[in-house]
């Protein structure tokens, strides 16, 4: 199958022009201006912008969690993906107590076996050292493609490890090539503070937010990052949503340690009053870290304007309002904690960024598909547009205008972090390695379509697949 996409405006991380691009088989073969050659498939893209496929490297899906299980599978949250024109993720495995790496990689495996819409990568989340997995099938799983490890600084009791499992989980990293992944907040004095409040009879939503403080946060960033020099491995902030974690990112930065850093789209839409809405509904923006003071939101623009964040995510972790965010009603503290969001990335930053002038089209093209692939290993298959690179497209129309709601969204989960916002510009085509995905509002493409994709180590380049024969 070989398609021609004509006329289309390339925007990669670094450049912007009006090309043809030809695709022969997954990949892309050739780019070019008035390509004469024929193909089964054209496309004209005049007055579209031609991007790479978005690449998230933060998603949740068939998680169990919070006493539930988030309600996008494999199959409905990639295909949410999609839709948004997100092409690739990298998803979390859960190591369970007591389960080997290796037990929990093929449980996360089979979730996505004959559901698989887009392609996707895996991150092994640590959380237990003691009596699961051992620091020698830790350091296995980059030969087999898992090439990050998170750990969670907080949720006590349930995910949190302590400095212990983190130091040592770096020090593998640094040994293997792995880049660790940190959820930096200090879950001791937030397990104190939420014991407290509910002693106290303060119940609601919006407590979520009042025991998680930014200098949580602040300090735990911090922390992970002093351990990771002391232990020489690289380190990803997930999820940033202050200036006091903003802040030590900074200044590794500037002191050139390898030290990264990201945030997601609801950081910059979603302020703490929407946990105070009433009638429980601030429970739809119960995700941690929490949503914090609007002031946070310049802090956040500015952080990757100026590349101290290099990457936006969604931390898509979706659950219903209705019945499973109410197991929270009388507790904040039962409330699952999560978002939906995989599906309203690329049209959020594209209004919000782009049009409204606070990042540059290229700037976007490189915080939400060719950071990411650089810096988990799937870069150049992922996340340009180049000769070789794997057909991933999004034909993006920077004109029409929609309005973003759960009633259209792929996404299982009843409600949209955004709902009622209008943008213009739209997700209009989307390849997945030369295979026509989305078009004309459909998903064309069947479940089983994507692919695992084994990522390089840390700082290493991922070849493109070898061709199929
Ligand atoms: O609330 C969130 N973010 N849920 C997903 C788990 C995590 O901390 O990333
Ligand atoms: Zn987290
Ligand atoms: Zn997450």
């Amino acid at each position: 199958m070989s398609v021609l996409i004509r006329n289309g405006r390339v925007v990669t991380a670094a450049d912007d022009y009006v090309a043809d691009i030809f695709v022969d088989g997954e990949r892309i073969s050739l780019i070019g201006q008035t390509l004469d050659i024929a193909a089964d498939k054209v496309v004209d893209a005049s007055g579209r912008y031609v991007l790479p496929g978005c690449v998230d490297p933060h998603t949740h899906l068939d998680m169990p969690f919070g006493g539930t299980v988030t309600i996008d599978d494999v199959e409905s949250g990639q295909t949410a993906a999609a839709f948004g024109g997100t092409t690739c993720h990298v998803d979390f495995v859960i190591q369970g107590k007591g389960q080997s790496f290796g037990e929990a990689l093929e449980a996360w495996h089979a979730k996505r076996e004959g559901k698989a819409v887009i392609d996707n990568g895996y991150h092994m989340a640590v959380t237990d050292l003691a009596e699961g997995g051992t620091l020698e099938e830790l350091a296995t799983l980059p030969d087999q493609g898992v090439t990050s490890y998170k750990l969670f600084m907080a949720y006590k009791g349930a995910l949190m490890v302590d400095d212990e499992t983190l130091f040592r989980t770096m020090e593998v990293a640094a040994e293997t090539g792995a880049l660790v992944m940190v959820h930096a907040e200090n879950g001791d004095a937030i397990d104190v503070l939420v014991k407290q409040a509910l002693a106290t009879g303060n119940t609601a939503p919006h407590y979520h937010a009042l025991t998680r403080p930014p200098e949580l946060e602040g300090e735990a960033t911090n922390r992970a990052i002093q351990l990771a020099r002391i232990a020489g491995s690289p380190l990803y902030v997930v999820h940033v949503s202050c200036k006091e974690s903003v802040d030590p990112i900074a200044v590794a930065r500037e002191k050139g340690w390898d030290v990264h850093g990201e945030t997601c789209t609801q950081y910059f839409f979603v302020d703490y009053t929407f946990l105070e809405r009433p009638d429980f509904e601030g429970a739809k923006w119960v995700y941690t870290p929490p949503p914090r003071a609007k002031e946070n939101q310049d802090v956040l623009w500015a952080a990757v304007r100026n590349d101290v964040l290099s990457v936006i995510s969604t931390d898509h972790c979706a659950f219903t309002w209705q019945g499973q965010k109410t197991m929270g009603a009388d507790d904040f503290s039962k409330i699952p904690n999560g978002g939906p969001g995989l599906e309203d990335r690329l049209h959020m930053i594209h209004e919000f960024g782009v049009r409204q002038g606070r990042i540059s089209l290229n700037r976007m093209v490189e915080l939400l598909a060719t950071n990411p692939a650089k810096l988990f290993g799937l870069y150049p298959r992922k996340g340009t547009i180049a000769v070789g690179s794997d057909a991933d497209l999004v034909i993006f129309d920077p004109e029409k205008r929609h309005t973003i709601s759960a009633a259209t969204q792929h996404s299982r989960s009843d409600y949209n972090l955004y709902e009622g916002t209008e943008v213009t510009g739209a997700v209009e085509t989307v390849f997945l390695r030369g295979q026509t995905l989305v078009e004309g509002g459909e998903l064309v493409a069947r479940p089983g379509v994507g692919q695992f994709v084994r990522r390089a180590r840390f700082g290493e380049q991922l070849s493109p697949a070898p061709a199929a024969v």
